[in-house]
């Protein structure tokens, strides 16, 4: 992979404590997280898995202050996500990448625009932006297709820009949601190298939900979810 940052900040550590969130009015209450805790290092991988509706989505959800939770402490870093104000969640945001399984690219966008999306909007700044757009997408195998909309492009590829999109403001955490759900397998396996290269290049903390027994096998640690609980965790030697 080409180095595209030379002074990326390091991965940042997820610590949750008692986390919960619910849905729906008094009658009707579903239990999304019921009351999660955990420890997640600094530059380390974990998987997220259990069936659907166990909770996998909302937890990343809450983590990334795309929702709040109800209850419970969120730490990010130096961030308690949980106790922020609207304009440090603001600032907290862009420190994090999420990449989701519907890769959410903007379809009337090149593949370069669309890695420039996160960038603060800054005519000054808009050569800079456009070469560190380009620098990802080299990094993730797509320095050809920057002028590409994501209509000529294959899923895998789509994906791809969708994690260049992620990864260029620097994220010390990325959060990722299914990331190979809607790819097949071969593809899918790609991607799960580029993730794990991502992580182990430059230290980039990873959270990712999937059903894909392959890509859970190939983190450093699983956590089985049920019902919004954390049922089981399982070391791996990663890899
Ligand atoms: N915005 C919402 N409003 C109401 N209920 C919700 C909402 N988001 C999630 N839920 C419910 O919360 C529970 C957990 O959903 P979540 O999407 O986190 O599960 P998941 O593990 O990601 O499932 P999947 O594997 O299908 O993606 C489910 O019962 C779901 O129906
Ligand atoms: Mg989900």
């Amino acid at each position: 992979m080409a180095d595209a940052s030379a002074d990326r900040g390091d991965g940042v550590a997820v610590v949750l404590e008692d986390v919960r969130k619910t849905f729906g009015t008094r009658d009707a209450r579903i239990s999304a997280v019921d009351g999660v805790g955990l420890v997640h290092e600094a530059g380390s991988v974990v998987a997220l898995t259990g069936r659907s509706g166990s909770g996998k989505s909302t937890l990343l959800h809450l983590i990334g202050a795309i929702e709040r939770a109800d209850a419970g402490t969120i730490r990010v870093g130096g961030t308690v996500v949980t106790a922020a104000r609207r304009a440090e969640l603001a600032a907290y945001r862009r420190t994090i990448g999420f990449v989701f399984q519907r890769f959410h690219l903007l379809p009337a966008l090149t593949a370069r625009d669309n890695v420039m999306v996160p960038l603060v909007p800054d005519r000054r700044r808009a050569r800079a932006a456009a070469a560190r757009a380009d620098e990802l997408l080299a990094a993730v195998g797509l320095a050809d297709r920057a002028g590409a909309l994501p209509s000529q492009l294959s899923g895998g590829q789509q994906q791809r820009v969708a994690i260049a999109r992620a990864l260029v403001a620097d994220p010390g955490l990325l959060l990722a949601d299914e990331p190979t759900g809607n790819l097949d397998s071969s593809t899918g396996t790609q991607i799960i190298d580029l993730l794990l290269e991502l992580n182990a290049v430059y230290g980039t903390t990873l959270m990712i939900a999937t059903h894909d027994p392959a890509l859970a096998a190939r983190c450093g640690a699983s956590i089985v979810m049920r019902d919004g609980r954390i049922a089981q965790r399982i070391e791996g030697d990663g890899g």
